[in-house]
């Protein structure tokens, strides 16, 4: 493909952007069904249906270039979905599969965030305004996700993947802060669990 000006690698960059958001479509199903936290897997699935949306605003504006977005495989999006694979192929324990799958899952909105965030830029300096609003639209949904998912982390499966391990001295001040799901509520007890 010919890449002689910013037009052309916005172009090249939305193209990457919706190999990306394809190949997310066919993966997120399979996390969404791996997870054990009710949390964590609304978050995925609602997040499905916004992917499925930001495929749809990247047709929106190659419609308006005269072009398909088409041609393009993400190499890294490929990467990333594959290491999520391995990941779910190993015989985990679910709260460490379920952290797993959410530093995954920030590694892959990290990229996009990467990318649409570039496409805006360039959409504006090419006076694109139209481009700019769908493109700043996607970016937002994906920073709302990377936080969301940290925020997942931080209040429960993080604690509960770092209890398994008896990693937790604090356990009873930051339990009240834990909102996770009802069987890790009592069950399990550091001095049980603890290695040695
Ligand atoms: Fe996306």
């Amino acid at each position: 493909m010919e890449m002689s000006n910013l037009q052309d690698l916005l172009v090249d960059n939305l193209k990457d952007l919706y190999s990306a958001e394809q190949q997310l479509l066919k993966a997120l199903p399979k996390v969404a069904k791996k997870v054990e936290n009710e949390q964590l897997r609304s978050a995925i699935e609602l997040h499905l249906k916004e992917t499925q949306e930001q495929a749809r605003r990247l047709e929106q504006i190659f419609q308006k270039f005269g072009e398909k977005p088409t041609g393009k495989k993400c190499k890294g999006m490929e990467g990333l979905i594959e290491e999520n694979k391995e990941l779910m192929s190993e015989d985990a324990d679910p709260d460490v599969m379920d952290a797993g799958l959410i530093v995954g899952s920030q590694k892959i909105e990290h990229y996009e965030i990467a990318g649409y965030g570039s496409a805006v830029t360039f959409a504006k300096l090419l006076g694109d305004e139209e481009s700019a609003r769908l493109l700043a639209q996607t970016l937002d949904e994906e920073e709302r996700t990377d936080k969301k998912l940290t925020e997942i982390a931080e209040s429960s499966i993080n604690l509960e993947a770092a209890e398994g391990a008896g990693g937790m001295e604090e356990e009873g001040e930051m339990r009240t802060r834990s909102s996770g799901r009802s069987r890790s509520s009592g069950g399990r007890g550091k001095s049980s669990s603890r290695r040695r």
